[in-house]
C-alpha cells in the first residue's frame, strides 16, 4: 500500500518562526501573528502541487505566456480550537479558499476523539483539501477529521501541521496512506499527557490565551 508523504518544510523563515513559536516566553498576540504566517509558507509548499493551465497575457509593452491555476481553490478545514490560527495564512494565499470546521473532543474514558461540529463546504471533491490540525500529536484527531472529510466527498486531501510526533505519523499512514503531511517540523516523541515533546505546549491554549 502507498505511503503517505512527509514534507518537513526547512526555510530558514519556516524555522525562525517555529523557534519562536515553541518559545515559552512568546505572548499571545505573537503566537497568532506567527502561527498564521508560518501557516501560509506552509500552504506555499502545498500549492507546489497544484495544477496549472498555460495563459496568455498582454503586458503593456507585448504579449506574456503564462500559468494560471487549473480547477477551484482549495478548502481548507480547521480541527477546532488551534486549526482556526492556521486558516488566515491559507486565506492569504486564496483569498477565495472555502472554510470549514470540524469540532473533536477526547473522550475521559476512551482518550479517542469524538466529534461534536462538522460545517463544511460544498464540492469538496472538486478540491484540495488542506486539513489545518497544528499539532499532530497520537493522530487520532486527524485520522478522524480525515474520515469525516473523505465521507463529506473530499478526494484530494493534505494535512497540514505544525510539529507532528513519529506516532501521529504512524497513526495518519495506517489510517490514510493517501494523505500527504506538510509540517514545520517532526518532534521527538509525546510524553505520558499526550503532548509532543519538545513542541510547543498546547496549541489551542497559548493561541486563545486559556493557559
Ligand atoms: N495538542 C497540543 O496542542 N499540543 C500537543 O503537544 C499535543 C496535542
Amino acid at each position: 500500500m502507498k505511503r503517505a508523504a512527509v514534507r518537513i518544510v526547512s526555510h530558514p523563515l519556516v524555522r525562525r518562526d517555529l523557534a519562536l513559536l515553541r518559545s515559552r516566553s512568546t505572548p499571545e498576540p505573537l503566537f497568532r501573528e506567527l502561527l498564521e504566517e508560518i501557516s501560509l509558507f506552509l500552504a506555499y509548499e502545498i500549492a507546489r502541487g497544484l495544477p496549472m493551465s498555460k495563459t496568455s497575457v498582454r503586458t503593456p509593452v507585448g504579449r506574456a505566456e503564462g500559468v494560471r491555476l487549473q480547477g477551484e481553490e482549495p478548502a481548507v478545514a480547521a480541527v477546532l480550537r488551534a486549526g482556526l490560527g492556521m486558516v488566515g495564512g491559507v486565506l492569504k494565499l486564496f483569498p477565495r479558499a472555502k472554510v470549514g470546521h470540524i469540532g473533536l473532543y477526547r473522550d475521559p474514558g476512551t482518550l479517542r476523539p469524538v466529534e461534536y461540529y462538522r460545517k463544511l463546504p460544498p464540492g469538496l471533491d472538486r478540491r484540495l483539501v488542506i486539513l489545518a490540525d497544528p499539532m499532530l500529536a497520537t493522530g487520532h484527531s486527524a485520522a478522524m477529521a480525515a474520515d469525516i472529510l473523505k465521507e463529506s466527498g473530499a478526494k484530494n486531501i493534505v494535512l497540514m501541521c505544525l510539529v507532528a510526533a513519529p506516532e501521529g505519523v504512524r497513526t495518519m499512514r495506517r489510517a490514510h496512506p493517501d494523505i500527504s503531511i506538510t509540517a514545520a517540523a517532526l518532534d521527538e516523541k509525546l510524553n505520558s499527557h499526550g503532548y509532543i515533546v519538545p513542541g510547543l505546549g498546547d496549541a489551542g491554549d497559548r493561541l486563545f490565551g486559556t493557559l
